[in-house]
């Protein structure tokens, strides 16, 4: 049995960053694609968190602008203390997915829409902005997130579209010339008259690897592009802001921030605003521990990590995931996938186990079917592993309760086994509530120690410093009333024992291993999996706190081992909102991050650690996507060589759209002496047919709307909406305007039609509809009644303004040019 704690994950694009993150760029000095969509996230998260706040009648008065007060405001006051953390993890996610672009499509015309490859970058991008859709309602939020690099593009896809059915002025010759050489070879606008006369669209040529290009083609530009040597020489890119270019930048950015934010908004009407500002309810959880305690012990726990798998690929990163069992595991082959899948997401899994562990029946058997594959688990994801008799089970769930809050800090944890006598230091600070210290281990002697002085042995219960309960194997220290400073616990047992020591806290932080990549737009990249041996390992961390990163001050990091005394400190170097990117030279075998600190406002310490232990590896495994795949369940490999394998997934015929895979790939050296993975999370999504987003016919308005008494007259509006010959009308909702919408649906031969009746006081004259279809597509349709003496007039979003729209979005794609 198992269950897992996700308290206040929030969800998918949930949420706001601080203005621009532009940590993860280089070379760029200004706009990246990152920032772009930094500022968009935030933006939308303000107004669905202000329409939300609204409906629920309550203040939206966030009390400064970082990320962190912005939570806060969105979530009310009722959920009490809320982190920052979740968010800034999935927003990183989304951040370094957008980048991730640059670096492994980097050579890619399509997702650049460079080399004039209009066409094949359109159907990327309608498939992507499908697959979001299709995830996002099948509620597999982390791929969701992983599919916004083709969904900031997705929203281009629409334009596109509407664009290639209206304009069809895309330059789809490839033998048109298109640019002219200068003197200078830094032409600022070297784009021929023809083209420009013409309004046709086109774009730069990118040659990584080689300088041939179409005879006359215009280039991408940038030292990274060889083409842009040859005749006609320099670039057509408005990817980074330079003399020659910065208007046509500026507004390549302000279009590509508001392509942006309208894929959000299509989310947004899709999903709906609860959705999107998802928190998780705690109080379930804890309703199901009690049903938990009622039944005992386990269903199936023979097959105990198959089970652990499956709640690893299904709960949302960070998860707390707890296992019930009484029995060895059968399963102990898939040890090392649940290690890289705890790895990949920075689960924490505790382990219950509710029989002795030294039972064994049969003398002969493997002894890795014994318990201790539990332990191993254990303490790789920083969870416990508690042995207790099925009668106290309960006592030792408390563990669970004290998990079930989104602001838990890790403090300190350590492992020795054999245990000897040793003193650990641990630090609280001002903003650290509930601190409570988890010791276990069998035949425990301690000796607490307050920073005043104080101090309370392992045998008083009831002490001056916490209250101690044992069940099992473990000791959970209530620490009374929390002291600032240094605390100290004196372990004297010599027997193996596991320290563990959080707090609630909303100073934290994330980190993710990251590797600098060049090309045309250098940044920095994350890791999967363990970090190269022999290399310094290079850290990216974020901080977050409830008045923002920028109160609080790094003062060191350091990789720690949890089971030795190695402690590598690393040199950090700041980068914009309270981001750090830290380089540790001698990196010890197995390790987490310890993090020590200033919080300004309180001029108070701390510390912080994180749970997952990692270790660098001399295997790299690199996966490439789109590749034809053939079968291959083994590979073999030289030492100091490489090679590739393919991989085939079949998903079943009636598999829904928008199903997660998760696919672990194992690399290991003879003997297990080293190991890497990789995870990768795909979705199935029926290939993209209706694309056409639902449509309205406005036939009829009614109503006089004069200034003078708005608040007394009433206008009406009756539209049709169909969805042609698409998947057929989801919803119609009102987005913008205060009226009252009644629906009607009709059939009609195969076709649905929705017939709709707005009325709203001439004080609101506007209003936006939108409707999805049942595959995602957003129309929207928007009327705004004429104010005046006169008669009533309606004007409508027409396709002119969709045209030109679509247009001017055509400059987002790296080198569109007019
Ligand atoms: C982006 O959207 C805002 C608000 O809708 C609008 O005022 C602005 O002109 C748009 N920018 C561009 C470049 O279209
Ligand atoms: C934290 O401590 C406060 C008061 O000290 C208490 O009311 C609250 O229940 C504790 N929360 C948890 C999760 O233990
Ligand atoms: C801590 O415990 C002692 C002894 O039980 C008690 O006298 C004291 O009031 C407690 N302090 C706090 C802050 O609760
Ligand atoms: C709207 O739908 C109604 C009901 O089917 C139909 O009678 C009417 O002709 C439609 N109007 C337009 C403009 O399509
Ligand atoms: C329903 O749609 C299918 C496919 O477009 C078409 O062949 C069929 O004739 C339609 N049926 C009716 C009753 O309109
Ligand atoms: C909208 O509906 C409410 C409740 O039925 C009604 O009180 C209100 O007058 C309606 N507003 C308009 C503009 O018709």
């Amino acid at each position: 049995m198992m269950m897992k704690s996700s308290v206040s994950a929030v969800a998918l694009m949930a949420l706001v960053v601080s203005s621009a993150q532009a940590f993860l760029s280089v070379g760029g000095n200004g706009n990246t694609h990152v920032t772009i969509s930094g500022s968009a996230i935030m933006t939308k998260t303000y107004e669905v968190c202000k329409a939300v706040a609204k409906s629920e009648g309550r203040e939206f008065e966030p009390t400064g602008s970082s990320v962190e007060e912005l939570l806060r405001a969105c979530m009310g006051t009722a959920i009490g203390e809320v982190s920052g953390a979740k968010l800034l993890t999935a927003l990183n996610q989304i951040y370094m997915q957008n980048g991730l672009v640059d670096r492994n499509f980097m050579s890619s015309a399509p997702h650049h829409f460079n080399n004039e490859a209009f066409s094949e970058g359109r159907n990327l991008i309608i498939q992507g902005i499908a697959a979001v859709k299709a995830n996002v309602r099948a509620d597999n939020l982390q791929s969701a997130r992983e599919m916004l690099t083709e969904g900031r593009l997705g929203r281009l896809c629409h334009t596109l579209q509407v664009f290639m059915a209206t304009c069809s002025n895309i330059l789809n010759d490839h033998k048109m010339p298109t640019c002219s050489d200068c003197a200078s070879g830094q032409c600022p606008n070297s784009l021929l008259p023809a083209i420009l006369n013409g309004k046709f669209l086109t774009s730069g040529y990118m040659g990584l690897f080689s300088s041939v290009k179409p005879q006359g083609k215009c280039s991408h530009g940038g030292d990274a592009d060889l083409s842009s040597t040859q005749n006609p020489r320099g670039g057509i890119s408005k990817d980074e802001s330079h003399s020659y270019n910065s208007d046509l930048h500026n507004t390549a950015v302000n279009l590509a921030a508001n392509a942006t934010l309208e894929l959000l908004e299509d989310v947004r009407v899709v999903i709906g605003d609860k959705e999107y500002l998802r928190t998780r309810d705690p109080d379930a959880m804890k309703s199901k521990i009690s049903n938990l305690k009622a039944n005992g012990g386990g269903d199936l726990p023979e097959m105990c990590l198959s089970a652990l798998q499956l709640a690893l690929v299904g709960a949302p990163s960070s998860s707390h995931i707890y296992v019930f069992t009484d029995a060895p595991a059968k399963d102990v082959g898939l040890q090392k996938t649940i290690i890289s899948l705890i790895r990949s997401t920075k689960s924490t899994v505790s382990f219950f186990m509710t029989s002795a562990r030294t039972r064994k029946r049969d003398i002969t058997a493997d002894p890795r079917t014994d318990f201790q594959v539990y332990y191993d688990v254990a303490l790789a994801s920083g969870g416990q592993a508690i042995e207790v008799s099925k009668s106290s089970l309960s006592q030792a769930t408390d563990i669970i309760v004290d998990t079930s809050t989104s602001v838990l800090v890790t403090i300190l944890q350590c492992s020795r086994s054999p245990g000897h006598v040793e003193g650990f230091p641990f630090l609280l600070d001002e903003s650290v509530s509930n601190a409570t210290v988890y010791v276990t281990g069998n035949g425990l002697a301690y000796t607490l120690r307050s920073p005043s002085g104080l101090s309370q042995s392992s045998t008083v219960l009831n002490g001056i410093l916490g209250t101690i309960h044992k069940v099992g194997n473990l000791e959970r220290i209530q620490l009374n009333g929390t002291e600032k400073g240094l605390w100290h616990i004196d372990m004297t047992s010599t027997k193996p024992y596991t320290i563990k020591i959080t707090g609630q806290s909303t100073i934290t932080f994330i980190y993710d291993f990251v590797e600098e990549f060049k090309g045309p737009h250098p940044g920095y990249a994350v890791i999967d999996g363990h970090p190269p041996a022999d290399f310094p390992a290079k850290l990216l961390l974020t901080l977050t706190g409830e008045k923002g990163p920028e109160v609080l001050e790094v003062q060191e990091v350091s990789l720690v081992e949890v089971s030795g005394l190695t402690v590598s400190k690393g040199t950090t170097e700041k980068m914009s909102n309270g981001n750090v990117l830290v380089t540790v030279t001698e990196v010890p075998e197995e390790f987490v991050v310890l993090l020590k600190g200033k919080d300004m406002t309180s001029d108070s310490l701390f510390q912080r650690q994180t749970t997952t232990q990692m270790s660098q590896s001399k295997l790299a495994i690199k996966l490439k996507r789109a590749l034809l795949f053939f079968h291959h369940h083994r590979l073999n490999l030289e030492s100091g060589g490489s090679a590739q394998g393919k991989v085939s997934l079949t998903p079943p015929v009636d598999t829904v759209s928008g199903t997660d895979v998760t696919l672990t790939l194992e690399a290991e050296a003879p003997g297990g002496t080293d190991s890497n993975f990789a995870v990768l999370r795909l979705s199935v999504v029926s290939k993209a047919t209706d694309l056409t987003p639902p449509e309205c016919k406005m036939f009829d308005v009614q109503g006089h709307c004069s200034s003078s008494s708005c608040s007394s007259s009433i206008w009406e509006l009756y539209i049709n909406i169909t969805d042609g010959p698409g998947s057929g009308i989801e919803s119609v909702t009102v987005q913008q305007g205060s009226g009252n919408f009644t629906q009607n649906e009709l059939e009609d031969g195969n076709v649905t039609m929705v017939t709709g009746h707005y009325e709203a006081l001439c004080c609101s004259p506007s209003v936006t509809l939108a409707s999805v279809d049942k595959v995602g597509n957003v129309g929207r349709c928007s009327f705004k009644i004429e104010i005046s003496a006169g008669s009533a007039l309606v004007s409508m979003t027409v396709p002119l303004w969709a045209c030109l729209l679509a247009f001017a979005l055509s400059l987002l794609c790296d080198t569109f040019s007019l």
